[in-house]
């Protein structure tokens, strides 16, 4: 069994926010999808409400350890696990008899088991690491390397400017042209050699190459994309009173689903659940400092 998992991010805010939050909401046990099934963490917690609960995943590796996971907790009855994108939720749902459901969850992003995984590129501790980035290798082609020696320098820019500003990007996008001529990209190393050269990619306290590793996340499993298309198939799911509830961990994603919802409000068909932004208390923080930048948003239908 693994040592430690992921530690799921505002919990209890998720099942208040889903109406599973005290024991007075118990006989609120419904169907719910967990759009981001990841260890399981929140699917557990929503599970042991009596609900019955969807994960979808889209790593193989994630799952193995769900399952192992949901088996200790003797949750394997109530919790069934597919893996997929999420961008395919009503597909996947019709599948698996989810398609009326009470509530769905999107904890957005990558893991922190992730980035214990040096192998897999996500992190930049280890230099001599593949630059890969892909959550399932098995239906994506294209490695970060691998964008990061063929796209155009038009192409480059459009996926490092909106995280990164267009100067950066562009002083970026020079560098990455010119080393490629000399060696192609392969590893972790290749691209922090880059931001080394760049220099200035520095936001606070974060490690300069952080926004260019999320840049490269991003594109390479078409994130931003997957959200767009997703949340609207995931709204056409919920039965009248069901939830969408999503944690966002950037500003990218965070308009995505912002702007998406107060579409819903104002076309009359969607209301704000309680606050319409909330954020981990500090408390939280200080003992998961991976949740500082998450926000959670919920959407009713109505
Ligand atoms: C922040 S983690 C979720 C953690 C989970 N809530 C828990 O408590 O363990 C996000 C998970 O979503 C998965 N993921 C990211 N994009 C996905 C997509 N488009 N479809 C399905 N799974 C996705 C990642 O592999 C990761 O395991």
């Amino acid at each position: 069994m693994l040592k430690e998992y992921h530690k799921p991010v505002l919990e209890r805010e998720v099942l208040d926010a889903l109406g599973l939050g005290s024991i007075a909401h118990l006989n609120n046990a419904g169907k719910y999808i967990d759009a981001t099934l990841g260890h399981a963490g929140h699917s557990i917690v929503i599970a042991k409400t009596g609900s019955s609960v969807l994960g979808i995943e889209a790593d193989e590796d994630m799952i193995l350890i769900a399952k192992e996971r949901i088996d200790a907790e003797h949750l394997g009855e109530n919790i069934k696990i597919a893996n997929g994108n999420f961008r395919d939720i009503d597909k996947i749902a019709g599948d698996k008899d989810y398609s009326q459901v009470d509530g769905i969850l999107f904890d957005l992003g990558i893991s922190s088991y992730h980035y214990t995984q040096e192998e897999r590129g996500f992190s930049f501790k280890d230099p001599e690491a593949e630059l890969d980035m892909r959550l399932n290798a098995k239906e994506q082609g294209v490695k970060a390397s691998e964008l990061l020696n063929v796209l155009r320098e038009d192409q480059l820019f459009e996926m490092f400017y909106q995280v990164l500003g267009r100067n950066e990007a562009r002083k970026l996008c020079k560098v990455i042209l010119r080393t490629r001529e000399e060696k192609p990209f392969k590893t972790v190393g290749d691209i922090i050699r880059v931001v080394d050269r760049v220099g200035g990619i520095r936001s606070g306290r974060i490690h300069p190459a952080t926004k260019v590793f999320l840049a490269l996340r991003i594109a390479v499993n078409g994130e931003l994309d997957n959200i767009n298309e997703a949340l609207p198939k995931a709204f056409g799911l919920l039965k009248k009173g069901g939830k969408i509830a999503v944690i966002s961990f950037h500003s990218l994603e965070d308009s995505i689903v912002k702007k998406y919802f107060s579409n819903l409000v104002k076309m009359g068909v969607g209301k704000y659940s309680g606050a319409e932004l909330i954020k981990p208390t500090e408390t939280e923080v200080t003992e998961n400092p991976l949740s500082r930048s998450a926000v959670l948003r919920v959407i009713e239908k109505i």
